[in-house]
Formats: C-alpha cells, sequence, structure tokens
C-alpha cells in the first residue's frame, strides 16, 4: 500500500498572504498542495486561476494538485500546465469529453486526475480509468471550504478502489471534503491513500500538528 499524503487545500488559506501561506504548509510537512480552482459556473464560486498558481510556483517545490472545478475546461488546460500545475484534477461531471482532456492533460505532460461529486456513481469512471494516476472522490458538494463530511460516500470510495485494484494500475485515490481528524481515520479505512483538507489545516493555529494529525490518522 502507497504511504498515506496529505494535501492541503490553501482555499482556507489567508488570500492576503498566498506565499507565505504555500511556504508555511511546505514547511509543516506537507506531501501535495492542494488548488481549488472554481469558476462560478460549475460550482457556485469563483476562487482564483492560473495567474495565482503561477505567481505561488516559486513558494514551495512540492507538487501542486490541482483541482478544477471549471466547466468547459479544455480551453485552460495548457494555461494551467504553464502556470506550474503537476496534476491536474478535471471533474466527470463537466462536460462530455473527458476521455479528450485526459488525454490532453497527459499529452501536456501532467499527471492526470478525475474528480467525482457525490451524486455521481463509481461507474462514471469505468471507461477512463486507463487514463487517470489520481481519482480524487469528494465527500462534499464543491464549492466551498468547511462543508460537513458526506459519510454516504463510503461505498462509493471502496468500490472505486476495488476498480482500481482490478485495473492493476497504480492510480492513488483521494477524498475531498470535510476531512479532519475525525473522519479521516474513516477514509483511509474505506480505501483512500490520499487526503486534502482545508480548514483542519489552514484553520489550525498549528499547520505542522494539524498535519500530522491526519497522517497519524492512517495508524489506526
Ligand atoms: C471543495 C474543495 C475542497 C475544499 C476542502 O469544493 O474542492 O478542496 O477546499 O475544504 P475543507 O477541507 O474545509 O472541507
Ligand atoms: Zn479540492
Amino acid at each position: 500500500n502507497a504511504p498515506l499524503l496529505v494535501a492541503p487545500s490553501i482555499l482556507s488559506a489567508d488570500f492576503a498572504r498566498l506565499g507565505e501561506e504555500v511556504a508555511a504548509i511546505d514547511a509543516a510537512g506537507a506531501d501535495w498542495i492542494h488548488l481549488d480552482v472554481m469558476d462560478g459556473h460549475f460550482v457556485p464560486n469563483i476562487s482564483f486561476g492560473p495567474a495565482v498558481i503561477k505567481a505561488l510556483r516559486s513558494h514551495s517545490r512540492l507538487p501542486f494538485d490541482v483541482h478544477l472545478m471549471i466547466e468547459p475546461c479544455d480551453p485552460y488546460l495548457q494555461a494551467f500546465a504553464e502556470a506550474g500545475a503537476d496534476h491536474i484534477v478535471i471533474h466527470i461531471e463537466g462536460g462530455p469529453h473527458v476521455h479528450r482532456s485526459l488525454q490532453t492533460i497527459r499529452a501536456l505532460g501532467k499527471k492526470a486526475g478525475v474528480a467525482i461529486c457525490p451524486a455521481t456513481p463509481a461507474s462514471a469512471l469505468s471507461e477512463i480509468l486507463d487514463l487517470v494516476d489520481i481519482v480524487l472522490v469528494m465527500t462534499v458538494n464543491p464549492g466551498f471550504g468547511g462543508q460537513k463530511f458526506l459519510q454516504s460516500q463510503f461505498g462509493k470510495i471502496r468500490e472505486i478502489l476495488s476498480m482500481i485494484e482490478k485495473s492493476g494500475r497504480a492510480i492513488r485515490i483521494g477524498v475531498d471534503g470535510g476531512v479532519d481528524r475525525d473522519t479521516a481515520p474513516m477514509a483511509i479505512e474505506a480505501g483512500a491513500d490520499f487526503l486534502v483538507a482545508g480548514s483542519a489545516v489552514y484553520g489550525q493555529d498549528d499547520y505542522a500538528a494539524a498535519i500530522s494529525a491526519l497522517r497519524s490518522a492512517s495508524q489506526g
């Protein structure tokens, strides 16, 4: 089993000091930096785009895990790649040609990820699993930080894990939304091997303690 990774989401950081906030979670032991891009169309909130990601790139060497909650995504994939994204995660619900978008991400030389909303069944992933390196199971309806973890998604995490195992490919499976020290152990138990957490890291005074509390959830 792959070691558990923790990917703090800067959505809950202090936006007036984003560069420092990225450097701070790097120093605090984060594995990836999760960047939530929202367009006010696919989700009911607007966050930031490639220019902000580009400006943050020099503040950490950690992989930038860019979660695109935008529709369409195709016109912007190259801009996010050039801004410094290492992983580009798109939504399975984000349009009729997700297969093509994933091919584009790979052609740009980036790791390709697919995120899946609470209302979408695991089976929606069956025809694109061979094109992805990362599956991100949303445990809230995307759009905002600080929402409550949807325990109804556990069965889907298990189902996706078994699809991944059958594929024989090294695909990472993560959870995003409402992850904290109480819900992390259950998500890991269901099969998650990385955790995205916004408020459970940036909402705390001690980022290193917050990250290690999430990490230790995998030790039961
Ligand atoms: C939700 C975003 C999440 C969000 C998580 O739409 O995709 O990454 O920042 O925030 P918390 O951990 O506070 O639920
Ligand atoms: Zn996210």
